[in-house]
């Protein structure tokens, strides 16, 4: 625990915790026992709370810190301050919260809650960014009413939400271990000229979540990207692309390894094929730009290959879970059904457009069998979970 003030909720996390089972310690930082005594989280979690490192009370340990990184399974800083956040993407250990941080090999969750001009301090943005590539998985803050009195982002999670979360990460089933993933993400470009392009919407945040949530369940997983803004989650091989038929290559190339493909990039279905402003026809293989002019401008398209039909037709398919994604305007059931035939796919998940750059999803899975199941608006993080126990089949 650190100096913030949602520090008093921090008191709900420690009793369901122990109410769970867990054996929680805490540690708290000298700012955080100003706003909080320790002695009610003594009591609450039934161990010495640890504000020192050299702290005479706590000499049964030998070497503390070590002792309490060693025997953590996960560590949750909540609330984490901006001033932690910064200790912790510094390298910095002078006391017992970062000494223990830095010392133990625990996957950590960091619940941050500030005022929201701390939490859009660019200096801030940068260092969550850098643990975030480090694999620090971060909860919150979200958007509230602010101790300082303004309705903002800033607050931190819901104790029972990073419960949810704890019980997630620490319950998390390695049931696909030694199976190998191959998913896309993002939104293919293509070429219209040397600057230019047409593109879709997709952010890539599904397809990235779904790439975590397979290797935190134990698989090895081949992530093909077209262009996004998102930081490549750790320990999954990354191949970037940017047109459809470059992604159909590294599809293609990287295929016959994997156990379970996930289309869930957004695959452009044209092509630029020629660029006419009359009376000049513009080759686009060459590397001029397009001039400007005030006449109009004719694209030619042609269509694009379609990836998951191109795989279904592979001699190696056999064994092979395929899952697609259906992105429809009208009739997202039975527009996805009919995908699902025509790609001879094992699932698809069907949503909607809105689903374009957001962090939530609202969507459904149809399987082969016909069985159609929907889901309400959740975390792409959530998502992916079930998308992936549904391939599992639990
Ligand atoms: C009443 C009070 C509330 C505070 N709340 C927050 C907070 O919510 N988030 C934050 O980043 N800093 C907050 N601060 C500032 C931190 O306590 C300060 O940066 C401190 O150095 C953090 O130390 P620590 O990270 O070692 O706990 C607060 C300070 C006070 C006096």
């Amino acid at each position: 625990m650190t100096g913030g003030i949602a520090a008093y909720k921090t008191c709900e996390i420690v009793s369901r915790l122990v109410k769970l089972g867990a054996d929680v310690w805490v540690v708290m930082t000298r700012e955080a026992a100003e706003l909080v005594t320790p002695l009610t989280f003594r009591t609450l979690s039934g161990n010495p709370v640890i504000t020192n490192l050299f702290d005479p009370g706590l000499s049964s340990l030998p070497v503390l810190h070590i002792a309490i990184a060693d025997k953590a399974d996960l560590i949750l800083i909540a609330p984490c301050t901006a001033n932690m956040i910064g200790k912790i993407t510094g390298g910095i250990a002078d006391d017992a919260l970062t000494t223990i941080v830095m010392a133990s090999k625990a996957p950590k969750i960091i619940a941050p809650a500030m005022n929201p001009n701390m939490w859009e301090n660019q200096i801030v943005k940068e260092n969550v960014e850098k643990l975030k590539k480090l694999n620090f998985k971060f909860i919150g803050p979200c958007e509230g009413m602010l101790a300082c009195g303004v309705e903002d982002i800033g607050r931190m999670a819901e104790p029972e939400e990073i419960i949810e979360k704890i019980v997630g990460l620490l319950g998390v089933k390695q049931d696909l271990k030694g199976k190998q993933v191959l998913v896309t993400a993002g939104g293919t470009t293509e070429a219209i000229d040397p600057v230019r392009y047409i593109s879709n919407r997709s952010s890539g945040k599904m397809g990235y979540a779904i790439a975590e949530a397979a290797r935190e369940r134990g698989a090895e997983v081949t992530l093909i990207t077209a262009p996004t803004n998102l930081s490549v989650p750790l320990d999954v091989k990354v191949v970037r692309v940017e047109s459809a038929a470059e992604m159909l290559d590294a599809v293609l190339q990287n295929y016959s390894k994997a156990d379970v493909v996930i289309m869930a990039a957004a695959v452009g279905d044209y092509t630029v094929n020629t660029a006419t402003s009359s009376p000049t026809t513009y080759d686009l293989r060459l590397t001029t730009k397009i001039k400007k002019s005030n006449k109009k401008l004719m694209l030619k398209l042609s269509p694009t290959e379609d990836i998951l039909r191109t795989l279904a037709r592979r001699k190696d398919r056999k064994g092979k879970i395929h899952v697609g994604f259906a992105l429809e305007t009208e009739n997202l059931i039975k527009n996805a059904k009919q995908k699902l035939k025509e790609k001879e796919l094992d699932m698809i998940v069907a949503n909607g457009p809105e689903t374009f750059g957001s962090d939530n999803i609202q969507f459904s899975i149809v399987k082969r069998s016909g069985e159609a199941v929907k889901y309400n608006k959740i975390t792409k993080e959530k998502a992916a979970q079930i998308i992936i126990s549904k391939i599992v089949g639990r």
